[in-house]
Formats: structure tokens, C-alpha cells, sequence
């Protein structure tokens, strides 16, 4: 997807988040003890929704990820390892202590897949590619929040499609064993291998 099209999306999302985003009353044991952790989400709410579910398509659900994962992609958008419209400006605005805080809090909280429409056609055909090149890893149909990967069951679909570009492309760096996978499927299915796989991601309400 275009950087301008990505922009454009994220601020649709943004004013939908903002729009959305209400004062939560946590009770008063958690509003002393966990204030902040609370504070810091706070700053996220606006675009990734007060519980981590995103409002816009182009930005990704981030509530019930793992703990490792998070660190890990918050760290490699302030080394500039992986591409981001935003966030690269905006992790750069936390230290390590705080993103740990933040993924503790995120990581503690329950997933909600994404209300989207899907190929129920091409989902079947991607629930199979899925078994076959991805679940090795993203287990459990890309719904485990596994160690170090993320979630992809539920995660919407433009998020899904740009990262997957970033990937091909080379922008955004694979692990050597996914890389391995993902030009196994290429060689196999083409990029509409992964298309198919996208839509059973979707597919998981
Ligand atoms: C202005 C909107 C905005 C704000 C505020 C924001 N994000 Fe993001 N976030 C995005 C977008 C858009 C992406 C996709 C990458 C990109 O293009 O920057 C993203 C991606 C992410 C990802 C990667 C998810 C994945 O599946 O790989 C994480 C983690 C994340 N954000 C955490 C946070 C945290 C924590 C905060 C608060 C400290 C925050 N974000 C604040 C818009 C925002
Ligand atoms: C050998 C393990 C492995 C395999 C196989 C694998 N992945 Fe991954 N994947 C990972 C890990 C680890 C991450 C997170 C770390 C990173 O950014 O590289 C990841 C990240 C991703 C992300 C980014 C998620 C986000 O929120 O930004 C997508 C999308 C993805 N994988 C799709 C796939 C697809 C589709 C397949 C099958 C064609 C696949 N992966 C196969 C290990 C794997």
C-alpha cells in the first residue's frame, strides 16, 4: 500500500479512536498501583482504542499481544528496523522501562478480532496454505499469542496486507525460518497464496 494511503487510513482511524476513546474508572487499588501503566495506554488509546482493539483497518489490534513480541516491534521501530508511518516517532518517546511496562499492560489484556468482511472461499484455501507454510509457528491459526510472534487471527486485513508487502520487499525484516516459508508459498502459490491466508485470518471473528 502507498505511504500516502497508509497515512490517510491511520488519520481516518485516529479521529474514529479519538472519537471513541472514553474515561475508564479503573478501581482504586488499580488507579494507585497501576497508574502508570495506565498512564502511558493512555497516550495509545487514541488510536489503538482504550483495550487495545483498534477502530481503523490500516491500524493493527494490539491488546492480548504478547509481552516479548511487543518489546521486540516497539524496539525495532525506534532502531528504525521496522517501517512505520508513525510509530517509529512515537516509540521513540519511551524507554525500555516504560515499553515493558506497556507491554505487561497490553499483554494482559484480551484480544478482539476485527468485525470485517471476507472471502469465505478464499479463507477455506488459506486455512489450508496456513497449515502447511505458517502454523509451525503462528499456532493455533495465527490466534496464539505465541513467545515472540504476533497475532494474526482477527488482525485486520489492510494492516495485514502492507506489513506482508514490507516483508516481501524486504523493508521490514523476516525471521530466516519464516523467510524460508514465505518464498516456499511464493514459489508454490503465488502472491495469492498469501492473499488466501490473509482472508482466513479475517475470517476468525
Ligand atoms: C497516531 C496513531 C498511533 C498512536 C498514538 C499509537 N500508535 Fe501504535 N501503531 C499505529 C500505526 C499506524 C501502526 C502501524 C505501523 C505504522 O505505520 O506506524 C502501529 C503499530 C503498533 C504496533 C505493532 C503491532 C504489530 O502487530 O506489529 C505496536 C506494538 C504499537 N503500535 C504500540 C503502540 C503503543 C504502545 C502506543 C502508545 C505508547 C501506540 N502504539 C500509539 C498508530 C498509532
Ligand atoms: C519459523 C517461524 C515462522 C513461520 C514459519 C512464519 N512466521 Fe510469521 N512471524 C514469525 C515471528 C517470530 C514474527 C514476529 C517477529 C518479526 O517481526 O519477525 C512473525 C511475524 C509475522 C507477521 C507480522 C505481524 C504483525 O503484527 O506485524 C506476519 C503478518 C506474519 N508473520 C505472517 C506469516 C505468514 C503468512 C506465514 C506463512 C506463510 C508466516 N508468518 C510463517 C515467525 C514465523
Amino acid at each position: 500500500m502507498p505511504r500516502k494511503m497508509r497515512h490517510v487510513l491511520w488519520m481516518a482511524g485516529l479521529a474514529l479512536g479519538l472519537a471513541a476513546t472514553s474515561a475508564q474508572a479503573g478501581d482504586k487499588k488499580e488507579l494507585i498501583e497501576g497508574a502508570s501503566a495506565q498512564m502511558l495506554a493512555a497516550q495509545c488509546d487514541g488510536c489503538h482504542g482504550p483495550n487495545g482493539a483498534s477502530a481503523g483497518p490500516a491500524i493493527p489490534n494490539i491488546g492480548g499481544i504478547s509481552k516479548d513480541y511487543m518489546i521486540e516491534v516497539m524496539k525495532g521501530f525506534k532502531a528504525g528496523e521496522v517501517p512505520a508511518t508513525i510509530m517509529g516517532r512515537i516509540a521513540k518517546g519511551y524507554t525500555d522501562d516504560e515499553i515493558a511496562k506497556l507491554a505487561e499492560h497490553y499483554a494482559k489484556l484480551k484480544w478482539v478480532p476485527a468485525k470485517q468482511p471476507f472471502d469465505a472461499k478464499l479463507a477455506k484455501e488459506g486455512a489450508k496454505l496456513h497449515d502447511k507454510y505458517c502454523e509451525k509457528c503462528h499456532e493455533d491459526g495465527g490466534r496464539k499469542a505465541e513467545e515472540d510472534a504476533a497475532i494474526l487471527a482477527g488482525q485486520w486485513v489492510p494492516y495485514l496486507q502492507f506489513t506482508m508487502a514490507d516483508f516481501l520487499s524486504g523493508r521490514r525484516e523476516m525471521t530466516k525460518k519464516m523467510k524460508k516459508k514465505v518464498n516456499k508459498l511464493i514459489k508454490a502459490k503465488g502472491e495469492k497464496g498469501l492473499h488466501a491466508i490473509v482472508h482466513f485470518y479475517a475470517s476468525q471473528q
